[in-house]
């Protein structure tokens, strides 16, 4: 109710809309519409209130909620409801638990802070107030278990054009689905999916984008291999500044999102692949990897709309990696 206040009096603004007026239209009482403007009014709103003439909205600086990020949004399948929440343990956890009780295909979360953020293969993802982004969308996509993995490189390629957008930094994705700058870490994908043998009962995928750390602000392990978009931003000539506020990356992200999650659903993978390969760090390059306890290195030459990556290894055999890890030389220290 309070953000159909906020639309109302976005609408209207610089004029002003009468308290009884508001009420009528939503069909709540003055004193209802007046304890709803104070809770915008507490969450930052500026609002003037005049008792001959109503409510009118005043200039009141960004804020990041859920009214916010969806207002104009323009997406058709991501965001079809959108949370946002100041504090979570995990989006992806709690999108989990959205699905068990049914909720809709495109269901959206965001927070401001992650207290158990979860990253790939069992890790740990570092998810502190303010300075990351921490988004969860939830799909119930029609299609095999094994098909899903085209999902995690639509979500990359979507993270990589969106950065790029909205700030001119050039990603690189290293496979599957991180995102790096000059090696290190800025973004990370995790799918999870709740499936049958042949059916996919859903995904949720999960993107953590390191927005605004400083440096010192990552623990000494990561140093060497994360970064922040600032932190990239920073190092620029001081002429090529173009920063996005939190707000808008997040709208930006959620549309590129909706953008290819469309290709996939109408089976377009090889728009999603062109688009992954123009960002690949990875394509053409020295990788090592381990299988089955045994290192290999060679130059992986291709991706397979399944995901899986193709190494040409220097024992002359193609080997084809489906999950896991590879280091790539030159990203996170394999030098
Ligand atoms: C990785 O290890 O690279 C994947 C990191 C994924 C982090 C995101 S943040 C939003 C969502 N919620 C989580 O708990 N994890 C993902």
């Amino acid at each position: 109710m309070k953000y159909s206040i906020l639309k109302r009096l976005k609408e209207a603004a610089p004029r002003f809309v009468s308290g009884g007026g508001l009420g009528l239209r939503l069909g709540v009482s003055r004193t209802a519409v007046w304890k709803h403007i104070k809770v915008l009014r507490q969450e930052g709103y500026l609002i003037e209130g005049s008792p001959r003439k109503g409510y009118r909205l005043l200039p009141s600086g960004e804020r990041l909620n859920s009214f916010e990020i969806a207002d104009q949004l323009g997406t058709s399948v991501i965001g079809s409801e959108i949370r946002y929440v100041e504090r979570i343990d995990s989006t992806n956890e709690y999108a989990k638990k959205l699905a068990a009780k049914g909720c809709q295909d495109g269901l959206t979360i965001i927070a401001g802070q992650q207290t158990e953020g979860k990253g790939r293969l069992g890790r740990k993802w570092m998810s502190p107030a303010d300075s990351g982004i921490y988004i969860s969308f939830l799909l119930r996509p029609p299609m095999a278990p094994a098909e899903t993995q085209i999902f995690t490189l639509a979500a990359a390629a979507a993270a990589a054009g969106a950065i790029y957008q909205s700030t001119d930094i050039r990603t690189g994705i290293k496979w599957p689905n991180d995102l790096v700058i000059n090696g290190k870490k800025v973004c990370g994908i995790l799918m999870e999916m709740n499936c049958e043998s042949d059916r996919v009962n859903h995904i949720v995928l999960g993107i953590g984008i390191n927005y605004s750390q400083d440096a010192g602000e990552f623990p000494e392990e990561l140093m060497d291999k994360a970064i922040s978009l600032k932190m990239a931003a920073d190092g620029r000539e001081k002429d090529s500044i173009k920063f996005p506020s939190k707000l808008s990356l997040i709208r930006t992200v959620l549309r590129e999102l909706d953008n290819v999650v469309k290709l996939v659903l109408c089976g377009r993978y090889e728009e999603i692949l062109d688009i992954w390969r123009e960002y690949s760090v990875t394509l053409g390059r020295e990788v090592r990897f381990v299988a089955r306890g045994v290192e290999y290195t060679g130059r992986a030459s291709g991706i397979a709309a399944d995901g899986r990556l193709l190494v040409d290894c220097e024992d002359g055999v193609r080997r084809e990696l489906f999950t896991g890890e590879v280091s790539v030389r030159g990203i996170y220290g394999y030098t």
